[in-house]
């Protein structure tokens, strides 16, 4: 057992109390300590609207599945595990329905202590079937975001929402969430919906973790509009924290592009500022 492992239950207890955490153990160190960093900004991130830290385990080239959708796993356990204790920390996780079809994930806490939350899928094509598993193995409670109204299973709530070319307008997500009491969103993919919300300026919390991969093919991790020049660049302020032979940049947004362009002025002086540590 770690002792980010003992510290864990402190982060749960704050939590559930919505309080501060308290101080870092002092015996918790070099990524454990910058772990526990990244959890307490998640547990403690003020805003209006809910705080949203969105999730990707790349390879390398920038890709988080194969062409055909296979993703089973481009990051090592400890990453599995940090994204265990980041939906243990939120109130609701959230899917693409690209990532609901390809790998009908359960999204519960399994791999640390904590209880589930709400999960919830995105289906603007109102085509996943009521077989999925989010669907089927409740609780945890389970949110399915169409443009439709349909009958659906005991422990699934259907929330229909306006669809625009083909997709949900990111702000009517989380409108829809916050009208629910769900402050705290992690969002785990896929690339699509990451880049939506990123898009639209929604995100205020990157965890992106690389690992030493190739694919060389497959689906992409981020995809934004096209832009001409590097000062154009989203540049993030980072902090890395190593977990195993990955690499997790902690990428702090803000969730207001003035954030990013002003990053990108600050060039390389934001560059430096993040920290890097191998230990
Ligand atoms: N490595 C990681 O961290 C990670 C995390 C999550 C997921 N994944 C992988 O990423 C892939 C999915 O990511 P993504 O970027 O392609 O999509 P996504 O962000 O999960 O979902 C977005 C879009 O998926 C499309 N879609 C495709 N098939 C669908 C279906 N059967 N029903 C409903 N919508 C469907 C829809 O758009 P259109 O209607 O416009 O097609 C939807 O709006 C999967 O292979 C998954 O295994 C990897």
């Amino acid at each position: 057992m770690t002792a980010l492992d003992r510290a864990w239950p402190a982060l749960l207890a704050a939590r559930d109390a919505a309080a501060e955490p308290t101080a870092a153990p002092a015996n918790l160190r070099g990524a454990g300590r910058r772990l526990w960093a990244s959890y307490v900004e998640f547990l403690t991130r003020g805003s209006s609207r809910p705080v949203v830290l969105a999730h990707l385990g790349a390879s390398l080239d920038g890709r988080i599945a194969t062409e055909s959708g296979h993703s089973t796993w481009v990051t090592g356990q400890a990453d599995l595990v940090h994204m265990h204790r980041l939906r243990a920390l939120a109130d609701a996780v959230v899917v693409g329905g690209g990532t609901a079809a390809a790998d009908d994930p359960q999204l519960t806490v399994r791999h640390v202590a904590g209880r589930s939350p709400v999960r919830v899928v995105l289906d603007p094509r109102g085509t996943l079937p009521d077989r999925l598993r989010v669907f089927r193995d409740t609780p945890p409670a389970t949110l399915w975001l169409r443009s439709s109204q349909r009958t659906a299973p005991i422990g699934v709530e259907v929330v229909q929402l306006r669809v625009e070319h083909g997709q949900f307008d990111p702000r009517d997500v989380l409108a829809a969430l916050s009208a629910r009491g769900l402050r705290r969103v992690m969002i785990e993919g896929g690339g699509r919906t990451v880049s939506a919300f990123l898009a639209a300026g929604l995100v205020d919390l990157l965890h992106y973790c690389v690992a030493p991969v190739v694919i060389g093919s497959g689906r992409p991790a981020l995809v934004l509009p096209e832009i001409a020049t590097m000062n154009e660049a989203i540049r993030l302020r980072a902090t890395i924290i190593p977990l195993g032979q990955d690499r997790l940049f902690v990428c702090h947004l803000g969730g207001d592009p003035q954030v990013s362009r002003e990053a990108a002025r600050e060039g390389p002086r934001a560059r430096r500022a993040s920290t890097s540590d191998p230990r």
